[in-house]
């Protein structure tokens, strides 16, 4: 087997890192060289489990390694961008965790940061490597849709706000479920739209439940005090194009679901679709038909380990980020509009 010859280092070894693990090792370009956490515990139990044994308690001290070729942020939020900055700044290529940073003015750093190190950035918003989304794509890139002019989406989740620090208090996440669980659907939705430019948006957040007596979650137990993100928001957002967009987002919510759910619905002039269905609909004036058909989702692989190993593939072969920071910008601008919305009662003109 050909050498793998670039060295990973990671970032942040909690929850989300453990899936990224597989990507990394069965990309026959990487393997993972050096883990860094703050949690000294952590960072014994994992490096032991993964048999990786270069371990940092200090990020920086991963970011210095002068043998780590890429960087896999996996920390809270809030760390993403100045660890960033930091790895592009020292040459590595990095690949970050979504949301890439929860206000525009940190991921206009990161762009800078990245510009000027010359160095590739990715967002890992693996939702895009999935079979299902992968096959819609390419239809709606085909013109299956033709102009998709208007949107719905949504990520509901009833009694499923993960409860740790590093997501319900502001400090470390920026922010409730809108930049937590928003920026899957949102990303998703723009990106099968062709990622069309935001110019205004009307929102609505709020935080009810989760302050009742006894409230609680099914991804964590009770909700602790220290909460202080919104567990609702709703938006409407206007495109450049003139198409639109409805979207909604909760960590809690009296909602029909068992645990999540996470639609789609994109309408075109030539037609519609919904997913994770991947149902297409479509009508025949001169015949009066409807129809209905279903695509097939393409070869798959776990979305997570797939978006790890696109990123070295464009690394090696030089080619553009797989989800491109810029992408990711549309995405919080969105996000931070429908905050400064909420708050004045006003839609709000986009201005990035
Ligand atoms: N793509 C997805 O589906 C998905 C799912 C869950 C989480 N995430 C994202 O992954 C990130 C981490 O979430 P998680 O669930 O793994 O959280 P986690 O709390 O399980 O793990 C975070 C780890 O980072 C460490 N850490 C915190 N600050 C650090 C710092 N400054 N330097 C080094 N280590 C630090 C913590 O000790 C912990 O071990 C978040 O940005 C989150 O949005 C993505």
């Amino acid at each position: 087997m050909a050498k793998k010859t670039l060295n990973v280092g990671i970032i942040g070894v909690g929850g989300i890192a453990g899936v990224h693990f597989p990507g990394w090792r069965e990309s026959p370009l990487t393997q993972m060289y050096a883990f860094a956490d703050l949690d000294g515990a952590t960072l014994k139990r994992v490096g032991e489990a993964q048999g990786v044994s270069v371990l940092y308690e200090d990020p920086m001290d991963l970011i210095a390694d002068p043998n780590v070729d890429i960087v896999d942020v996996c920390t809270p939020n809030m760390y993403h961008c100045p660890l960033t900055v930091a790895a592009l700044e020292a040459g590595k290529d990095v690949i970050c965790e979504k949301p890439l940073a929860p206000t525009p003015e940190d991921i206009k750093k990161m762009i800078a940061a990245r510009d000027k190190s010359g160095r590739l950035l990715m967002t890992a918003q693996h939702f895009r490597f999935s079979g299902g989304a992968k096959a819609l794509k390419t239809e709606v890139e085909a013109g299956m849709l033709g102009d998709i002019y208007h949107a719905r989406s949504w990520m509901l989740r009833r009694s499923g706000a993960p409860t740790r620090p590093g997501f319900i208090e502001k400090k470390h996440s920026g922010g409730g479920p809108c930049i937590d669980i928003g920026v899957h659907i949102l990303d998703l939705t723009l990106w099968m739209m062709g990622n069309p430019k935001p110019v205004s948006v009307s929102g609505v957040t709020k935080d009810i439940l989760a302050h009742k007596p006894g409230a609680f979650s099914n991804w964590g137990g009770p909700i602790p005090k220290s909460y202080d993100v919104e567990e609702f928001a709703a938006a409407f957002v206007r495109f450049e194009t003139g198409a639109t967009l409805v979207i909604e987002v909760s960590w809690l919510l009296n909602h029909n679901t068992p645990s999540e759910d996470m639609q789609m619905w994109l309408y075109g002039d030539k037609a519609g679709a919904h997913w994770p269905s991947n149902e297409v609909y479509s009508t025949n004036n001169k015949t009066k038909q409807h129809f209905n058909t279903k695509l097939q989702r393409e070869e798959g692989g776990a979305p997570h380990a797939k978006e790890c190993m696109a990123f070295a593939e464009a690394v090696v072969k030089k080619l553009p980020s797989p989800v491109p920071a810029e992408q990711s910008l549309d995405v919080i601008a969105i996000l931070d509009g429908l905050y400064r919305s909420a708050a004045s009662g006003k839609e709000v003109v986009l201005k990035y």
